[in-house]
């Protein structure tokens, strides 16, 4: 793992953006997967800053989304269709029909969670994986205890996460309680995974995520395994961190080849 602290949200935000617009601009097919919540909206916000005033193009970018909530129709407020639209798809040249969300209302669950897979797969796999992380340690939705080998299939979210996602629907028992999200593996296929942190509240599942043990009873953990794992946090999520001055030392004396 490669862990980067950055002084605050904004600076690790931009440093993702620029990170996600170099692959754009060297691939010309990138395929990149969206994680959606309060943690990529800065990072959102700076990709369609440079889509707007640097020409950044999507137009020959597939994307694939983490997760949905069952049984919200798509149009719905809160739903990651929706969020995705509002904050970035809307204001980027990215076409529609390159556009990849799990079906929330599929009439038939595990079939479409399969589809989804074969879909990533026939684009040729996720180049970039964009992830938060859950004060659990949750990843996607893949929630503690999850299967470290799962795929695309329908999770129950726990009481902290449905309180924790409350705020966009106007309380906690008004969350669906069930959610399709990729699985652990098919998270540790993706060829890059981008981990963005910001907050105080972040700061233990940061630590037990980096530093603890593998387990599933902390999913996000499972990316120790991982060959290419970013993890772009800012001071107050890394502040449970044992070995913080050591990433910073590794960071500050990095090759500028090597920087992302
Ligand atoms: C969202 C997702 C989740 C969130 C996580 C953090 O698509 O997959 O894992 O990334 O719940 O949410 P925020 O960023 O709202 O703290």
């Amino acid at each position: 793992m490669e862990i980067i602290i950055q002084p605050d949200a904004e600076a690790a935000s931009r440093l993702a953006a620029r990170f996600i617009a170099k692959l754009i601009r060297e691939k010309s097919r990138a395929v990149l997967g969206f994680a959606t919540g309060q943690t990529p909206l800065p990072l959102y916000r700076e990709l369609c800053r440079l889509h707007r005033e640097e020409k950044l193009d999507f137009d020959r970018v597939t994307s694939f989304n983490l997760d949905e909530y069952v049984g919200l129709n798509p149009a719905h407020p809160a739903s990651f269709r929706t969020y995705m639209w509002t904050h970035l798809f809307g204001q980027i040249n990215i076409v529609p029909e390159h556009v990849h969300i799990p079906d929330g209302l599929a009439p038939n669950i595990p079939i479409s969670c399969e589809k989804y897979e074969d879909e990533i797969q026939a684009a040729g796999g996720i180049d970039l994986q964009i992830l938060g992380i859950g004060t659990d340690g949750h990843i996607g939705f893949n929630e503690p205890t999850s299967s470290l080998v799962s795929r695309t299939r329908i999770k129950t979210l726990t009481a902290r996460t449905r309180r924790d996602n409350a705020g966009a629907f106007g309380g906690e028992d008004k969350v669906p309680p069930h959610v399709i999200t990729m699985g652990l593996a098919t998270i540790m296929e993706c060829r890059t995974c981008l981990l963005l942190a910001f907050g105080a509240p972040k700061a233990a599942a940061v630590a037990l995520a980096v530093e603890g043990p593998v387990t599933a009873t902390v999913p996000a953990s499972i990316l120790q395994f991982h060959r290419r794992t970013i993890v772009l946090i800012d001071e107050e999520a890394s502040s449970k961190l044992l070995r913080g001055e050591y990433y910073r030392y590794v960071y500050e004396h990095k090759p500028d080849w090597q920087k992302i």
